[in-house]
C-alpha cells in the first residue's frame, strides 16, 4: 500500500476526488429513490447511512444571534458526513464512521497559563456558563469548499473572562484530545498529534469567535468535534480546532498543526482571503456544498470584514497569510 507523505496528502487533489465520489453516491441514490420510498427508507439513509447514528442531545432554549447569516443552511446530512478530522481518517467520509464510538463523556477542559484563575471546567459546567446561541455562520475550508452551519454555543470570551487573563496573555493556544486507542488511524494522519491551534488574544476575544457545543439544535456529532470546539468564521476551517481539552493563555505565538506540517502553505493567521492564492490552487472561488462547481466567489474575511478587518490594520495580509 502506498503511504502518502503529509505534504502529498492534503488539500490538493483530495477535494475533487471526494466530490466525485460523493456525486457518484448521489447519482446512484437518485436511481434507487423510488424503490427506497417503497421500502420505507429515505435516500439519505442510503447515501449516508451513518449520519446521526450516534447519541446526541437536543439543546433547548437557544437564542438567535445578530451574527447569523440569512444564507441557506447546508443540509445536516452533508455537514455531518463530509468532515476533516484526521485523527479518525483523512478521507472525508471516514470521521463519521470511525468516530462513532469516541467517548466524549466525562469531559473536562483545562483553561490555564497566563491567567489569575486557572480552572478545569466539566462539560456540564461549560454548557451552563451562558445562554446558548444558535449562530449561522459560513464555514470556508482552505480546500475551497464551504458550508453554512447553524452552530450552537457562545462567544469564547465568556469562558476566557472567567479565568482572568493577565497582561502577559498575548495569544491563546488550543489543544485537541488525543488517544491512540480510540483513534487507531492516528499513524496515517500525516500530521503531528495532538492537533494544536492558536489565536492572537484580540482574535480570540472577538465576539464572533465561538466556543461551539452543538449544531442543528443538538450537541455536536463526534465527527464535527464533540463535545466542544472552536469556530472562527473569518478564518479557514483548519483554525477551528475540534474536541478541545486544553486552552492555554500564553506570551508567545503558539505552534499550529498545519503550520508545523507545511509552513510554506499554511501560516498562523489563515484569514480567508480571495486575493492570496494557496500555492497549489486559487482561493478566489469556492464550492458551496452540496454543489459540485467552484462557482461561488470567496469573500474577504469570508464576508465578516465589517466586524474583523480592523484587527489587522496596518498588517500585510499577503505576508501574514
Ligand atoms: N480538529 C482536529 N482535532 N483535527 C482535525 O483534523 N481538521 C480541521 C478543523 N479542526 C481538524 C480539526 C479542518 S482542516 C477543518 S476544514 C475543520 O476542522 C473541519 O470541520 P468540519 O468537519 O466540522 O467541517
Amino acid at each position: 500500500m502506498l503511504i502518502k507523505r503529509s505534504s502529498d496528502l492534503k488539500y490538493s487533489d483530495v477535494t475533487p476526488r471526494d466530490i466525485y465520489v460523493n456525486r457518484r453516491k448521489f447519482l446512484y441514490g437518485m436511481g434507487l429513490a423510488g424503490g427506497l420510498a417503497l421500502a420505507g427508507k429515505s435516500l439519505a439513509d442510503l447515501v449516508n447511512p451513518s449520519a446521526r447514528a450516534y447519541a446526541s442531545t437536543k439543546l433547548t432554549g437557544l437564542t438567535g444571534s445578530p451574527f447569523s447569516t440569512t444564507e441557506k443552511v447546508t443540509p445536516e446530512q452533508v455537514v455531518t458526513t463530509y468532515n476533516n478530522y484526521y485523527e479518525f481518517g483523512t478521507e472525508k467520509d471516514q470521521p463519521a464512521k470511525n468516530a462513532q464510538k469516541f467517548v466524549t463523556s466525562p469531559w473536562t477542559v483545562s483553561v490555564e497559563g497566563e491567567v489569575a484563575k486557572p480552572r478545569k471546567f466539566t462539560m456540564e459546567e461549560i454548557l451552563k456558563l451562558a445562554p446558548l446561541e444558535e449562530r449561522i455562520y459560513r464555514h470556508r475550508c482552505v480546500e475551497a469548499w464551504s458550508i453554512v452551519v447553524p452552530w450552537v454555543g457562545y462567544s469564547f470570551s465568556t469562558i476566557a473572562k472567567l479565568v482572568e487573563p493577565n497582561s502577559n496573555a498575548r495569544y491563546v493556544a488550543f489543544e485537541s484530545y488525543f488517544d491512540r486507542k480510540q483513534m487507531p488511524l492516528w499513524g496515517r494522519a500525516g500530521i503531528e498529534l495532538p492537533y494544536v491551534e492558536g489565536l492572537r488574544i484580540d482574535e480570540a476575544m472577538h465576539p464572533l469567535t465561538l466556543l461551539g457545543m452543538g449544531m442543528y439544535g443538538e450537541t455536536l456529532p463526534n465527527q464535527d468535534g464533540a463535545p466542544v470546539r472552536m469556530v472562527i468564521p473569518w478564518k479557514y476551517g483548519f483554525k477551528s480546532i475540534k474536541s478541545i481539552v486544553k486552552i492555554k493563555f500564553v506570551k508567545d505565538q503558539p505552534q499550529t498543526t498545519w503550520n508545523i506540517t507545511n509552513a510554506h502553505e499554511y501560516g498562523f493567521y489563515s484569514n480567508v482571503n480571495p486575493k492570496v492564492d494557496h500555492p497549489r490552487w486559487t482561493q478566489s472561488k469556492e464550492v458551496r456544498l452540496p454543489g459540485f462547481f467552484k462557482n461561488t466567489p470567496t469573500q474577504m474575511f469570508n464576508g465578516y470584514g465589517d466586524q474583523v478587518a480592523s484587527l489587522y490594520n496596518g498588517m500585510d495580509l499577503k505576508k501574514n497569510y
